[in-house]
């Protein structure tokens, strides 16, 4: 396959989706996409399904959940430099109430009228990403149109499995149908494996998670459902998990008839077509592989994943995205502010950012 492999180096140039003229933004204007919340009753909910606490904290994929409250992370922006960020809730999401839909449903109610106060209290700070009670479709699909017509949300937030139910199953359909008809902004943290035979019981975290930006990404292409809704922007955090490592020898293998007969060129293109974040992938490492593999620093954005990670290591992030990417100052500034605000209308409008 290495004569393959060849081919895909520098393809990416036409691949970028993000085609929108930039902004005139204040100096260092930055959106953080990756920044969660954990509402008392998302806390308390989860210790109420039986996830286990330990010295007082509850652990969910066997990962501490932090402290959190809507004072600190205001404060975080500020220490941070961030201008604005978009909030989500981590995995599990609410999937872990796979089994009570309804539960399900209403504890993503009240958790995405929680971030719509928050969204109140700090228009120019704070924006939603709405959580999503999958895998039931139906409830799903009534919480999205809330979400972005009532609570006008900037965006959707998904995960790569909901209770085993991986993007790119078909069943989801009737969601990616919606998102692509509002050319909506959908960001999707991984989660747990929703197939637990490799599961050697370390934290998710540490490599299972970005194992499962794969799984997904791979299960869209290889079930046609990305090429199907092509108008909804996705965001895959971590620089996309182990992806940009992957990407080609999943390309390659997609070619054989057995394993989807599917066009290379196209394969890796889909591929670029994705956003990621910085969150926790900013090595030297990351980012060159970013920069070989999808369409240099136009598909990159901002993330932390505060406050998992802690705040005196995401109010270093992007110092040392530049320096670990050697970026400039126009390219920090895609990095920073305006390849987000080509997926984010939303935003704009919020500030009235006039195009350069
Ligand atoms: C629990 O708290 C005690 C006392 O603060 C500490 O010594 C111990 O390491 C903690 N255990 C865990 C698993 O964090
Ligand atoms: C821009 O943000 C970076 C990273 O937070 C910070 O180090 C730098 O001082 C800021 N520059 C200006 C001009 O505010
Ligand atoms: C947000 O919720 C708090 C507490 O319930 C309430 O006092 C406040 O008025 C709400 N703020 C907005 C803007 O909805
Ligand atoms: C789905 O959730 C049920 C409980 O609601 C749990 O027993 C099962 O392990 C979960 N399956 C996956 C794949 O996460
Ligand atoms: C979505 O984007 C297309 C262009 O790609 C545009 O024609 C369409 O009007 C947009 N739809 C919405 C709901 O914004
Ligand atoms: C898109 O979906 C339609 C029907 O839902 C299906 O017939 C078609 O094959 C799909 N196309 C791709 C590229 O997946």
């Amino acid at each position: 396959m290495q004569q393959i492999a060849f081919f895909s180096f520098a393809l990416f140039s036409a691949a970028s989706l993000l085609t929108t003229a930039d902004c005139v933004t204040p100096p260092n204007f930055t959106i953080d996409v990756h920044s969660h919340i954990i509402p008392d009753i998302y806390r308390q909910a989860l210790i109420d399904a039986g996830y286990p606490v330990i010295n007082g904290s509850v652990y969910t994929d066997g990962f501490q959940v932090p402290q959190w409250d809507l004072t600190s992370h205001i404060a975080a922006l500020n220490v941070q430099n961030v201008a604005y960020a978009t909030m989500s809730v981590s995995a599990p999401g609410v999937s872990f109430l796979a089994h009570n839909p309804p539960a399900a449903a209403t504890l993503a109610r009240n958790i995405n009228n929680l971030m719509f106060n928050y969204t109140q209290q700090y228009p120019t700070r704070l924006g939603g990403l709405c959580l999503v009670p999958l895998p039931d479709v139906q409830s799903a699909l009534t919480e999205i149109e809330y979400c972005l017509d009532v609570l006008h949300f900037d965006g959707v937030g998904l995960f790569s499995n909901f209770n085993g139910t991986y993007m790119g199953i078909r069943t989801l359909d009737p969601v990616f149908q919606l998102l692509d008809s509002r050319n909506a902004t959908v960001f999707v943290h991984p989660a747990a494996p929703g197939c637990k035979g490799a599961d050697l019981w370390y934290p998710d975290p540490m490599s299972e998670y970005p194992f499962e930006s794969v799984r997904a990404m791979e299960n869209m292409l290889l079930t046609r459902q990305r090429a199907n809704f092509t108008n909804i922007n996705i965001i895959f955090p971590h620089e996309g998990g182990a992806m940009p490592y992957l990407a080609t020898r999943i390309a390659d293998i997609a070619t054989l008839p057995f394993a989807g007969g599917l066009n290379l060129i196209t394969t890796l293109q889909e591929f670029a077509g994705y956003v990621f974040d910085t969150a926790s992938a900013a090595t030297a490492v990351q980012l060159g592989a970013m920069e070989s593999f999808f369409g240099g620093v136009n598909n990159i954005v901002t993330g932390t994943d505060y406050p998992y990670v802690p705040l005196p290591v995401t109010a270093l992030s992007l110092v040392s995205t530049q320096g670990n990417g050697n970026f400039n100052t126009a390219q920090m500034g895609r990095i920073q502010a305006q390849n987000a605000l080509s997926i984010f209308p939303t935003i704009v409008k919020k500030f009235g950012f006039a195009s350069k």
